[in-house]
């Protein structure tokens, strides 16, 4: 089968286009014709070897010390089902799926195996195979930090710095649909985006700085980075709750006991999604119930992921960026 192979750490022009072999769905694996598959900040810092502060040593271990130990990235796909193994039951021949392979990745490829119990969800049919695929990343991601974490309600005031990326664009919607007032914070060009996703109030940070809203949120999920945790807990209320998407490992180590210390008794939460085929049912629960919209503004083809990378590393996607196969 076609795939996309990194055979080295570096720049996007280190992917290349390869035959590999076909894999082979075991018990209890499907085997998946992959139709499309996101290009996601986590595939650009892998190939890149660019891993959030403190992680170099931790992420080469897992991904591979000299060179990526899985030459296949993607982790987040869709397509249709075209073999299954022994003892599938949940999921028959011709099925449309969305799926999510997490650390393994090799998703980048014709094909991809899945066992049955893991991320995979049936596709909902109002979405196309693009859609899907756009739909995993930042929504999983996105229910991680807003459900699990922070277990945001109804009428609470949310603050999402990056509103307009993956993860942003998911967390705006979500956060809508489980009732809470957003304010979302984007550059000029996507302030027009987060209005119609939903958000309450949209912030042009190239115009206005956030940092000044004192104790006005209950909630601040930071995608970008770039807010500290005092300046987290100026905007927050008192018990408020940080949500910090993107951070370094100094950051984590921070936020584990920031509220011992806290004047306003502010929690701060970190961590990394982890995959779930019940957060995807929601996910594609969610889209059929025109309650989250996947975000999806550029589409490649399979031969051009070397453009796609290099637009997923500006930091200024818009959105998902899928690859069709
Ligand atoms: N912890 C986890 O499990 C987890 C999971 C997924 C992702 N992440 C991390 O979360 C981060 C975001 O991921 P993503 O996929 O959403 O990235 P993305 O799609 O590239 O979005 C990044 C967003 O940041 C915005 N941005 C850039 N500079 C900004 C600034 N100065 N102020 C406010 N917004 C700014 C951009 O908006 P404009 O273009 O409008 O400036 C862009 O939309 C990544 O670093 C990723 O590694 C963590």
């Amino acid at each position: 089968m076609k795939a996309i192979v990194c055979p080295k750490y570096g720049p996007p022009e280190v992917l290349q286009i390869a035959d590999m072999p076909q894999p082979k769905p075991n018990a209890g694996e499907l085997l998946v014709k992959v139709k499309a598959v996101a290009v996601t900040v986590a595939d650009a810092r892998i190939r890149g070897a660019r891993f959030p502060a403190g992680f170099g040593v931790i992420a080469r271990l897992i991904f591979g010390i000299a060179a990526p130990r899985r030459p296949i990235l993607g982790g987040c796909f869709s397509g249709q089902v075209v073999a299954v193994g022994e003892g599938v039951t949940e999921f028959s021949l011709g099925d449309d799926v969305l799926g999510m392979k997490g650390f393994e990745l090799g998703a980048y490829a014709e094909f991809v195996t899945i066992g049955q119990q893991h991320a995979v969800a049936k596709k909902p049919k109002k979405l196309s195979y693009s859609q899907a695929a756009a739909l995993v990343f930042g929504g999983t991601t996105a229910l991680f930090f807003l459900k699990k974490l922070a277990d945001l309600q109804a009428g609470q005031h949310i603050l999402i710095n990056g509103a307009s990326g993956s993860v942003g664009s998911s967390a705006v919607q979500i956060a809508k649909a489980l009732g809470a007032k957003v304010t979302a914070v984007s550059g000029p060009k996507n302030i027009k985006l987060v209005k119609s996703l939903g958000a309450d109030t949209a912030v042009d940070y190239s115009q206005e700085d956030v940092k000044n809203h004192h104790d006005r949120y209950d909630v601040v999920m930071d995608t970008v980075g770039n807010l500290s945790l005092s300046e987290c807990e100026n905007i927050l209320k008192p018990r408020g709750k940080c949500l910090l998407v993107m951070a370094g490992l100094p950051k984590m180590i921070q936020a584990a006991t920031y509220h011992r210390r806290s004047p306003k008794q502010i929690q701060a939460f970190t961590g990394t999604a982890s995959e779930s085929k019940d957060d995807l049912e929601l996910l594609a629960s969610l889209s059929v119930q025109k309650k989250l919209d996947p975000v999806l503004t550029q589409v490649f083809s399979f031969k051009d992921v070397v453009a796609a990378h290099r637009l997923v590393d500006t930091g200024h996607k818009v959105g998902n960026v899928v690859l069709e196969l």
